[in-house]
Formats: structure tokens, sequence, C-alpha cells
């Protein structure tokens, strides 16, 4: 239904009105009691076997709406009713701001990829922090950047400003350093200046006097040079945070089917989807490699199939995020994924998700290597 009928209507409109659309649409039906349990009969598969425990969580399975959807924080609990395993809302800055002037977000279909220069349009997260309560049934994480019309000298404060507002409501939190639409945010990858500023987030985490701690998690980028990627790997090892999402968007047009005269009218910004695929499943390793299972690693950028989720998963993910694919494949997406890694790790012979993603996981280890705490 959502290729036949939706999506040639929804592909006819500008693409974040087509998107505001829809979102509204979803949380709408949502509101409606009646309405909510068929969406959720309908698309939410919820069985033991496709549960997968990570950061002290359990997911009801591992497919995870990437940042950047539900930037407000304002259908978290309508999206894990289309069978999403958890959201990742923001990302949030510390003020509110508009984001850049529009349009600002555009489909490219020859490449099954979008094209967007947000550039962080939020609520802020004081605001996000008000819609975000507790306790709730679904597993929220929440992305956190810096407000724009914030100096880099003071981006630091402006992070720990969000951490700490948002830090009793997140099951996990990101350190989002990697977003190509806000100027001079990608240098906060190098490993000099990215280690204060984590730490400080850490430090802020621990004086957030919630009942449970979040486990923190960098997002880096799949631009960075493969020795920068180690560097960020071992960082986050020294500084013992939980994890790594690997990776945003990037801003390489290299192999693209788009026609170049047509990317350059549209302009700057980062680009999502299939042409992600190969490099974020090489940065993914590239971690793995380096930090074996001390680290928790979030897979992202390109999965828009069973076999790719399946791949990140072998290649030690633990979770595997999704956007680009959803607007192109629609609201089934999710629940196809999780009972298609279900489907897959039976024919393998393994009785549950979680154990096929264990034996995997086990296999990438070194014989003596230390294991995650
Ligand atoms: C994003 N992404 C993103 N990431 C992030 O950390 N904070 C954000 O605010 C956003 N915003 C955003 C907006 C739009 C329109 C898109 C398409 C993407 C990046 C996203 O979370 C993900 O890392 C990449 O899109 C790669 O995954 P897909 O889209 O290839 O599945």
């Amino acid at each position: 239904m959502y290729t036949l009928l939706v999506k040639p209507f929804l592909f006819a409109l500008p693409a974040e009105l087509a998107h505001r659309l829809a979102f509204a649409a979803l949380r709408f039906i949502h509101a409606i009691p009646g309405a909510r349990r068929l969406l959720r009969a309908y698309f939410r598969r919820t069985h033991p076997a496709l549960e997968v425990r990570s950061m002290g969580l359990c997911f009801p399975n591992p497919v995870v709406l990437a940042a950047g959807f539900d930037k407000h924080a304002e259908g978290y609990e309508a999206l894990c009713s289309i069978g999403f395993g958890a959201v990742e809302v923001g990302t949030l800055t510390a003020r509110a701001q508009p984001g850049n002037p529009r349009p600002r977000l555009f489909r490219l279909p020859a490449d099954r990829a979008l094209l967007n220069r947000m550039g962080f349009n939020n609520c802020g997260s004081e605001r996000a922090a008000s819609r975000l309560g507790r306790p709730r049934a679904d597993i929220v994480g929440i992305n956190i950047g810096k407000t724009k019309l914030v100096p880099d000298a003071e981006a630091i404060g402006d992070y720990v400003k969000s951490a700490e507002r948002l830090a009793p409501f997140a099951d996990y939190l990101v350190v989002n350093v990697s977003s190509p639409n806000t100027p001079g945010l990608r240098d906060l990858q190098a490993a000099d200046r990215l280690r204060p500023l984590l730490a400080a987030v850490q430090a802020a985490l621990g004086r957030v006097g919630s009942a449970r701690r979040p486990p923190l998690l960098v997002k880096i980028a799949p631009d960075l040079a493969n020795e920068e990627v180690i560097a960020i790997a071992d960082l986050a090892l020294e500084l013992g945070l939980t994890g790594i999402i690997a990776t945003n968007t990037t801003i390489s047009r290299a192999g693209l089917c788009t026609p170049s005269p047509e990317l350059d009218a549209l302009g700057n910004g980062g680009i999502s989807g299939a042409p992600l695929e190969r490099r974020a499943l090489e940065v993914l390793r590239l971690i793995r490699g380096r930090a074996g299972s001390r680290l928790t690693l979030v897979a992202a950028g390109g999965i828009g199939t069973v076999e790719h989720a399946w791949q990140r998963l072998v290649a030690g993910a633990s979770l595997v995020q999704i956007y680009t694919a959803l607007i192109y494949e629609g609201p089934g997406l999710p629940s196809r994924l999780a009972r298609g890694l279900l489907a897959r790790a039976r024919a393998e012979g393994f009785a549950t998700l979680a154990e096929a993603i264990s034996h995997y996981h086990a296999e990438l280890e070194p014989v003596g290597s230390p294991r995650a705490p």
C-alpha cells in the first residue's frame, strides 16, 4: 500500500513537507486509542526471540530509528508503535533554533538517497525534556549537539547543559559531533578537542542524580580517515564510553548516479542512504577490529535490507539504525527487518536473534582478549 498509494503522493511533495505530513498523520492515528491498537497489531511484532540486550537495556528488537527523524521528541511512542525497537530523538541543542533556510532536504531517487542540510532545527533541550516523561514503555536514546550561535570555544558548556537537562530521560545519550550542517561541528572529532568534550559530558552524567546513569555514545562521520576512526575508538575506551554510533551522513559526492549538475544545484549537505552503505560498514569493522567487544557498536548508514542489517550485526553491531530506507520503503520496514533478521538467524540454526548475535560477536573476538564489562 505504501509503494502504490502513499509514496507517490508523498514523493510529489517537497521532501520536508512530506516528512512533516507523514509524521503528523502517524502521530494523529496514534493519538486515537482504537487506531493505535490497530497500528500496533498491524506493524509491531514483539516476541522474545526478537529481543536484544544491549547497554543494560532489553530492546524489543534491534532495529532503531536513527536521529533526525523525531528531532523534537514529539512522536517516539507513535514510531515505536510501527515496530522500532527504540527511537533516537534529536539532535537537540541547548537553545531552540530554526535550522538552515528551506529548502534543505532533497530526495536523490536514482541513488536511493537523501541530501539534507537541516542544521539541527529543534525545539531545544529544555522543551524536549518536558516531553520525555518517565516512566515510559519505549526505549528512547537522546542525541545532543551544539547550538549554532554558540561560539566553538563555548561548545563544551553547551553540550553539558543539554546533557544535564536530558540525562534523566535518556535510556542512552549520544554526543553528535558528526553532522556536516553546523559549521565547525565536525572539527570536534579531532581527539584533542573530543577528549575534553566527552570527559565533560561524562562528568555531567555523574552529577545528575537520576536512578540510572545513561550509557554515553559518540556518533561519528564516515568521512574521517581510518586513523581518525581508530583514534576515536581509543579515546572512547580511554574515557570509558559505552559505545560508538557509526555513521552519520557523508559530505562525499563520489560514485553517485544523480548527475553532477543536479547535485551542484541542490548545494551543500550530508548524503544518507544507499551510497553510505560500504563506508559505514567499513568504519564499523575498523572500530570493532580495534576495540573488540569493549565498546557497544550501533550501526547506521545505508541499511535498507535484512542482508545489510545482518551484515552489520555480524560485523559487531548490537543495534542497527535506519532513516533513509524508511522514506523509500515505508512504515512496514522496521518490522520487516526485525522479522527478516530472526528468520535469517533461524535459518542458521539459532533459536533467537540474541543467540545469533552473541555467536557472531564471540567469533570476532581474538582468543584471550578483554571482554566488555
Ligand atoms: C539525519 N541524520 C542526523 N543524525 C544526527 O545525529 N542528528 C540529526 O539531527 C540528524 N538529522 C538528519 C536529518 C535527515 C533528514 C537525515 C536523512 C539524516 C543522520 C541519520 O541519523 C543517519 O546517521 C544517517 O542518515 C545514515 O543513516 P541512513 O539514513 O542511511 O539509514
